[in-house]
Parts: structure tokens; sequence; C-alpha cells
């Protein structure tokens, strides 16, 4: 069957509760668990009977959970990528079954583009653009050129790959500008601290600037770096991505020195694309979230509003 008559029986009306399938990455961070509770809330309020299972960070365990959608015939199914690759078999049996697929906050890569809908989520290169402009206007580099270390996240998501790639891109019109050292820290607080305590044990502490994928790992950073009698934010400024209420407090006791926002609330956008698809009307192929740049100019009461 093409794609479009399986679109077609996918959004026939129902009239009957929608269900969904939910493939969710885990529980690494602050963000992913802000994420489920955004999603669990938009389900209830739209009237759909979600089904989320967590993969734990582990790729094998996230197709068994589509397959396992496909086979108790789930309306739609979601998936939050862990990785990039690795979906084209999956989703062609999704294809095959008539079920629609939509992404949730990470992106893939696949061989025919009419394997998913539409992808919700952030725009990962912008916000490594981002956390580079933030650098190279609060970071002179006119004693010295300026030395970066990155905590990369999970080797292989679109959000390292993209915030790395969103980053460099703005460093290579900088040259007084470069990353020293780079390492996974798996987006986990635990991950964070251990990329710093190994740098730390093995060489003397000669960095500027921390780049931070996510919040998590460089709270992580700060936890290693206060062991080590360094001062965070003042002796080394630090750059993160998320804006968890845990970082904005950070940021406010000046530990962490920019926070670039990457939403987890994608829930009701989310819910609605479902109910919308099931209703018979075109999602467009991605829907980019609303975000923006946290900094200790950034007025107390806006930060103290965070809902995550
Ligand atoms: O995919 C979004 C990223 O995953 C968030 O930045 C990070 O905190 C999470 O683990």
């Amino acid at each position: 069957d093409s794609y479009e008559r399986q679109l077609d029986r996918a959004t026939r009306p129902v009239d009957r509760t929608i269900r969904v399938g939910y493939a969710q990455v885990g529980t690494e961070s602050g963000w992913r668990l802000a994420n489920n509770q955004s999603i669990r809330d938009a389900a209830r309020e739209f009237g759909i009977d979600l089904t989320a299972i967590d993969a734990d960070n582990d790729q094998q365990a996230q197709l068994e959970a589509v397959r396992e959608f496909i086979r108790q015939r789930m309306d739609v199914i979601v998936i939050s990528p862990i990785v990039d690759s690795g979906w084209d078999e999956v989703l062609m049996e999704a294809r095959d079954a008539g079920i629609p697929v939509l992404l949730s906050d990470r992106k893939i890569s696949v061989a025919e583009d009419d394997l998913f809908m539409t992808f919700i989520g952030a725009d990962f290169i912008e916000e490594g653009r981002r956390a580079m402009r933030w650098t190279a206007a609060n970071v002179p580099a006119d004693k010295h050129p300026v030395r970066i270390l990155e905590i990369q996240g999970t080797v292989g998501a679109t959000p390292t790959i993209e915030r790395k790639r969103g980053f460099e891109m703005l460093l290579a019109e900088h040259p007084d500008y470069s990353i020293v050292y780079s390492a996974g820290g798996d987006f986990t607080r635990e991950g964070g601290r251990l990329v710093v305590g190994q740098y730390l044990r093995e060489h003397a502490w000669d960095i500027d600037v921390i780049y931070s994928h996510n919040d998590d790992m460089a709270l992580g950073a700060v936890d290693a770096l206060e062991a080590a009698g360094i001062q965070p934010g003042r002796d080394v400024k630090i750059i993160s991505v998320d804006g968890t209420k845990e970082a904005v407090k950070a940021l406010e006791e000046g530990r962490l020195n920019c926070v670039v926002e990457c939403s987890p609330l994608l829930g009701p956008q989310l819910m609605k694309a479902v109910t919308d698809l099931m209703s018979g009307k075109e999602l467009p192929l991605r829907i980019i979230t609303d975000e923006r740049v946290f900094t200790a100019q950034t007025p107390r009461e806006e930060l103290r509003g965070r809902k995550y």
C-alpha cells in the first residue's frame, strides 16, 4: 500500500479513544522527567489512552517497544529516539501495519522520508550556535586564546550531534577559541562529574569555558570542580543547555553562566498533532518549539517562573 493510502486508513474518524504507544528514552535527566510529566498530563487533557515504555537508554529495548506497539495495533506510535540511526526496518514494519509514527524530541536519519509523519522538537543546531554566540560575546580572547572543554551527551543522539555541530559552526569563525578536550557524559549528572574528574586527574587546570550539552552534566561538572577547589562560574565559565529549575538556580547563584533553553514541555503540541492526524488533518513535517537563552542578566522574576 502507498503511504498515502495507509495514512487515509490511520486518519479515518475514530469514535473511540485514541490509543498511543510512546517509546521513551529513559530517565537520564531532569529534562526527561519533566518531558514524561508533560506527555502524561497532555494525554489526560486530550483524553488519549497512553502507554509509555521507558527504554532506559537502550536502543534494542526501544526497538522492541515499537514492535510491541505494532503487535498491540496502537493508533499512533510516538518515538523519542535514543540515537539517530538504525530505525529503517522497524519503521517499515509500522508503515506496513498502517500505523503512523511521530517523532518527539529527537530526530533520526532514514533512507526514505515517508517513514514518519512529523518531528516535534527543538532546533538543536541553533542551541549549539547560541552557546557559542554567548561564549564569543562574554569570554574575551584578548589576553590568551580561549580553551574550551566540551561535555557531549549520548553518542549518536541528535542533540549531541547537532549541539556540537551548531557550536562548531560559529567556533570556525573565531580562531582564538578552541575545544581542547571533548568527552561524552551520557546526559547524566554522574557523566558530567566523571568527564571533569578525568580531566582534572590528567591535566593541570587550564580551561576557560565548559560547554555542556545539558544541565545535568553541567551540574556534575560543578560538583567535580568544587570538590577540586575550583570555583565554577568564576574560575571557569560554564554554559549548558535545557533550562531546568536546578540549572537556573545555579545560574542565579553564579555557578553556571549561561543556560540555553530546550523545552521538555512537548506534551500539548504532541497530543494536538495526534488528534489532528486522527481527524484527517495534514501535519507539517516539522514542528519547532519556541526557546530562549538565560544569563545572569535575565530578570529574576523570569527565572523564578520556570515550569520545569
Ligand atoms: O533530547 C533532549 C536531551 O535529552 C536533553 O537536552 C537532555 O537533558 C536529555 O537527556
